[in-house]
């Protein structure tokens, strides 16, 4: 008899956990990047494609990687990014059929795991937009400023405070680069570890503004190797802010979860889903 013609290719779960196991394998195998991780910039790529979101608006947002073009490529806070994008390159290539705003989002997920954070449920349905949707420079959040600047960026992607402070966990991971915003060193002790680190170092520590040529920022009393931007330390100065700092830095649990409900709201921001089900990625072992 004949054969059902094909039609088009509509990926399953377990196509994108081929994608998840590919990712997580590259992350594996190329160990020579800055503490011996990608996932730190993954998981930054990822931010960066979402945190554009203007919710009056609708525009920015995950859904377009329009990150691929200039001008959004060189805005400022996007320096360095480019190791993540060209890292997923030879997995786009392998999974020809994932949208590139798909892929960004399901690789920051998949960071967050393999690092050892929490879950990160993960729905596909982005499509890739072209150069004329490309989001204005600022949308960003610039760290050399206070709690009210932090407010309106994520207020403005639709954040609340608790939030705010939650998603800044992130930063558990990974370190600054001078040569990409200017900062310089990690947050904690195991950047390629994701942990409640950074809250109980916020907490613990005593911070004093760093002496050195570069932009204001600061260090930590006991070894002088970390750092916390001056947005970090917005968290600690700001009352409200700082409550949640410090049951973050109690309760690893708690942050867990909470950073993984807005890690997926953030991810999600602006995107026309047609589907409800958000897929759970078996990490690797
Ligand atoms: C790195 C600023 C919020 C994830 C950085 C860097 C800066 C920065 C200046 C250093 C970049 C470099 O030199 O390579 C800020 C500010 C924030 C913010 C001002 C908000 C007030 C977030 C959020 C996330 C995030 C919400 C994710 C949920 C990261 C990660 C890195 C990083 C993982 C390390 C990247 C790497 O190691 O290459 N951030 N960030 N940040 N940020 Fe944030």
């Amino acid at each position: 008899g004949e054969s059902a013609p094909a039609g088009p290719f509509v990926p399953t779960k377990e196509d994108y956990q081929k994608v998840y196991d590919a990712i997580a394998q590259r992350l594996a195998n190329e160990t020579d990047y800055d503490d011996g991780s990608y996932g730190p910039v993954l998981v930054r790529l990822a931010w960066h494609a979402s945190g554009t979101y203007d919710k009056m608006t609708g525009t920015g947002g995950s859904n377009g990687a329009t990150m691929r073009f200039a001008p959004e490529s060189d805005h400022g806070a996007n320096a360095g990014l480019k190791h993540a994008r060209d890292f997923l390159e030879p997995i786009k290539a392998q999974f020809p059929w994932i949208t590139y705003s798909d892929l960004w989002t399901l690789a920051g997920a998949a960071a967050i795991q393999e690092l050892g954070g929490p879950v990160i449920p993960w729905r596909p349905g982005r499509e890739d937009k072209d150069v004329a949707a490309c989001t204005p420079d600022g949308r960003l959040p610039d760290a050399s400023k206070n709690q009210d600047h932090i407010r309106a960026i994520f207020g403005r992607m639709g954040f609340d405070d608790r939030e705010m402070v939650a998603l800044s966990g992130a930063h558990a991971l990974g370190r600054a680069h001078t040569d990409r915003s200017g900062y310089e060193g990690p947050w904690d002790f195991s950047p390629t570890v994701f942990t409640n680190d950074y809250f109980k170092l916020l907490v613990d520590e005593k911070w004093s503004q760093r002496k050195w040529n570069g932009p204001a920022q600061f260090t930590d009393k006991t070894t002088s190797t970390l750092m916390m931007l001056p947005t970090d330390i917005a968290l600690i100065k700001d009352k409200v802010f700082r409550k949640h700092v410090d049951r973050y830095a109690k309760d690893q649990d708690a942050f867990f979860k909470e950073f993984s409900d807005v890690y997926v709201k953030l991810l999600e921001l602006g995107v026309p889903f047609k589907t409800e089900e958000r897929f759970v990625f078996k990490a690797s072992e």
